[in-house]
């Protein structure tokens, strides 16, 4: 794992779209594994305003609301479109994200993981982290060995969510088909971005932490293409944030994002 402490939140979100970008440069046929939520909004923005192609790649999203048509302005079907897919030149026939309205979500969840399994596997898997811990909608007590299924969300969640639905958390759906910790492990690389304090506790104890399906993103220890890019707030709990300085003052492959660094 690799931890990227960045002097701000716009470094931080300006880190993580630059690495997606030199991806997307480098391999244009990528399977890009993509998250929602506040934190990855900045990051669609960065990576649109920029003018990131798309037009070649895949994407696969980690989790949808159970319940939320595609056209319904909360789904992730929605956001993604709003935030990314009408901004950029993706073929939308090559963006995939789980069906949260069929009928039978076990049959859903598997056809997504077939789906997955078709296109190759993920590349890179982008990820944020919640409040309760999780990676997708893992909540507590997700097995790390857990595939695409649909997931009860916690208090927590719902109450993380709640701006989205006019800061009510009884509108939030209370179910999501999500990838599963064993699926977003299998990934070829994972970028992990968090930013703002109500993160820090979170983050350090995914990253410093036992392993534990009480935090369902301490799995990414077991990652061995990991990075997290973090902002000052998000950094503050971690124990050892000098020696994670230290490594990547001193690691020259990141010289060229030593602006943000
Ligand atoms: C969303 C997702 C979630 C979010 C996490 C952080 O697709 O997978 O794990 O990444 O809840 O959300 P924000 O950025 O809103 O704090």
């Amino acid at each position: 794992m690799e931890i990227l402490p960045c002097k701000s939140r716009a470094d931080a979100v300006a880190l993580t779209a630059k690495l997606i970008g030199a991806r997307l440069d480098a391999t244009p046929e990528m399977v890009l594994g993509l998250a929602t939520g506040r934190t990855m909004e900045e990051v669609y923005d960065h990576l649109a305003t920029n003018g990131a192609r798309f037009d070649r790649c895949t994407t696969f999203n980690l989790d949808e609301y159970v319940g939320l048509p595609p056209n319904h302005p909360q789904s992730y079907a929605a956001y993604m479109a709003g935030h990314l897919f009408d901004r950029v030149d993706i073929d939308r026939a090559c963006t995939h994200l789980p069906d949260g309205m069929a009928a039978d979500l076990g049959h859903a969840a598997r056809d997504y993981e077939a789906r997955i399994a078709a296109a190759g596997g993920i590349d890179l898997q982008l990820l944020g982290i919640g409040a309760a811990g999780h990676i997708g909608f893992n909540e507590p007590l997700s097995a790390f060995r857990s595939r695409t299924r649909d997931k009860i969300l916690t208090p927590t969640t719902r109450d993380q969510n709640a701006g989205m639905f006019g800061g009510d958390a009884a509108r939030v759906p209370k179910r999501a088909l999500t990838m599963g910790v064993g699926t977003i492990l299998e990934a070829g690389e994972l970028i992990l971005l968090a930013c703002g304090a109500a993160k820090a506790e979170v983050v350090a104890r995914a990253v410093e932490g036992p392993l534990t399906a009480r935090v369902s993103a301490s799995a990414i220890q077991l990652h061995p293409a990991c990075k997290v890019i973090l902002d000052p707030e998000a950094a503050a709990a971690l124990e050892d944030i000098a020696y994670y300085r230290f490594v990547c003052a001193n690691e020259e492959k990141w010289d060229p994002y030593r602006d943000h660094l």
